[in-house]
This record gives structure tokens, sequence and C-alpha cells, in this order.
């Protein structure tokens, strides 16, 4: 298949990325670092893979990206709208309106500007599948983390609209939703190394590559099931701020 991954330049998108290249599929991968984009591709022996280096959130550039390769996204089988980020973890009276900016052009309309590159097309085709990556923070809100869970709130609700209007199309439509998984997140959160590490401290968090081979199960299933929901959380924490450490 052909499968379009935002945000593979590290962490979820980049396990995935090779996960799904080393099972054959064609990947084109994206995001804002094109020196990362070029180490994956070296490391990926450059067979099977394509790069395109773009900002979500920039419209402009989503409309170049879409305009410069207005054929070869007719032909996207998959679409991993997996680019997203949170910054700060201020309280809503303290926070940061760039911040908030971020975070919803990202995680919002981003994945919004791209999913409207690809899904007419998969319409006219009558097949695709489009997997979100939501989180646990699109179903239950923490402190400090408003904005954030808004954002992936949005990307749940969009999964059912989503669902909903292309009901009868045959396009398969999945919202992936983890718990804590250690990649870059928490570094662009937080800004520091220190206070990333610190958040997984003392306990076994997910990793990249455990979301990558559920994406690929997603994927695999026989096309008249939709896995439309999926709740993944390492077996320490059973709920957002409920963590064992040892
Ligand atoms: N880690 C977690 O605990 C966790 C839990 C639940 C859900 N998630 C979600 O999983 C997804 C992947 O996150 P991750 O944990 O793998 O974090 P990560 O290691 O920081 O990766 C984020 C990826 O998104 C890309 N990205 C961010 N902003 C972008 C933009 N404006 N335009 C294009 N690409 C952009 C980054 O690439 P560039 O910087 O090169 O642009 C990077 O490749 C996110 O949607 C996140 O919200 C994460």
């Amino acid at each position: 298949m052909k499968i379009l991954i935002t945000g593979a330049t590290s962490g979820i998108g980049e396990a995935t990325a090779r996960k799904l290249h080393s099972e054959g599929h064609e990947i084109w991968v994206t995001g804002r670092r094109s020196d990362r984009l070029e180490a994956l591709q070296n490391s990926l022996g450059r067979e099977r893979i394509k790069t395109s280096r773009f900002d979500v959130g920039n419209l402009d550039e989503v409309k170049a990206f879409g305009a410069a390769h207005a054929q070869g996204l007719k032909a996207v089988d998959v679409l991993i709208n997996n680019a997203g980020l949170a910054k700060g973890t201020q309280k809503i009276q303290e926070g940061q309106l760039s911040d908030w900016q971020e975070m919803i052009q990202t995680n919002v309309v981003g994945l919004l500007a791209v999913s409207q590159l690809i899904i007419p097309h998969m319409v006219s085709r009558k097949s695709g599948h489009i997997v979100n990556l939501g989180s646990v923070a699109g179903r239950w809100v923490y402190p400090g983390g408003a904005v954030y869970c808004a954002s992936k709130f949005a990307v749940r609700a969009l999964t059912e609209g989503m669902r909903m209007d292309l009901l009868g199309t045959n396009i398969r439509v999945s919202n992936i939703e983890p718990g804590m998984v250690n990649t870059e997140f928490s570094l662009v959160r937080l800004g520091d190394q220190a206070k990333a590490d610190a958040v997984y401290s003392g306990m076994q968090p997910l990793t990249g590559s455990d979301i990558a081979d559920t994406i690929s199960w997603v994927l695999a299933r026989p096309s008249h099931i939709n896995i439309q929901e999926l709740v993944i959380y390492p077996t320490a924490q059973a709920h957002l701020g409920q963590v064992h450490r040892n």
C-alpha cells in the first residue's frame, strides 16, 4: 500500500514508518526537520520511501505540497495523521496564547488540511484508510492540559465525523489513543531533557514501536472491519495522572 505519514521525523511517526516499510509498503514521510527525513530515507535504503518537508499547520505550505504532488496524492491508500504536539503545562489562567494557537493549528487545523488533500481521491476510488493519532487526552482532561486535551477531543470528534460522512464510501477511519509513550513529546512540551526524562522515571512507558505495531495491526484487519477507537495505556498507567512508579 502507499502510506502517507505526517510527523515521521521522530517518535510514533518514525517507528510507524520503519514498521510499515519493513512490511513492504511504500511510505511517504513528512515533517519539518529535513535532516531527520533524509536520515530516515538513508537508513531505510531509499527504496519505497519518499520524503516531503512541510509544516502541517502552515496552510500555505500544505497547499504548496498539495500542488507539487497532485498526481502522487491521488494514489495514497492510507493517511496517518500523526503530526502533533503539546506545548506547556500551565493552568489556563497562566497559559500562553501562542502555545494554544500552535497546538490547535498543528493538531486540529493541520490534520484537516492534510486530510482534505487526500479524502476526495479516496472517495473517488471508494477505498482508503485514515488513521488519526488521538490520545487518552482526547477522552479525559487533566490540570494544565486543557488546550492539548481540547485539541485531542477535536481529533476524536473529527474521527467520528469522518466515519459518519464517509459511510458508504468504503473508507475506514481509526483513532489511536495512547497513554504515556516515551518519544520526543515531553521534550517538545517541557523544553528541557531532564524534565522530560522525569516524566517517565521509575515506570515503563509505551514506545513508539508499541504504537507502530498497533497501527500495523489496525491496517491489516480485513476491509470489512473498522477499528474505530483504541485506548492503549502502559500497564504502569491506569489513568491520566495515575502512574505506578518503582
Ligand atoms: N508521546 C505520547 O505520550 C503521546 C500520547 C498520545 C498521543 N500522542 C500523539 O502522538 C503523535 C506523535 O507524537 P510523538 O509522541 O511521536 O512525539 P514526537 O516524538 O515529538 O513526534 C512528533 C512528530 O510530529 C511532527 N510535527 C510536530 N509539529 C509539526 C508540524 N507543525 N508540522 C509537521 N510535523 C510536525 C514532528 O516533526 P518535526 O518536528 O520534524 O516537524 C515529529 O515528527 C502526536 O499527535 C501526539 O499528540 C503522543
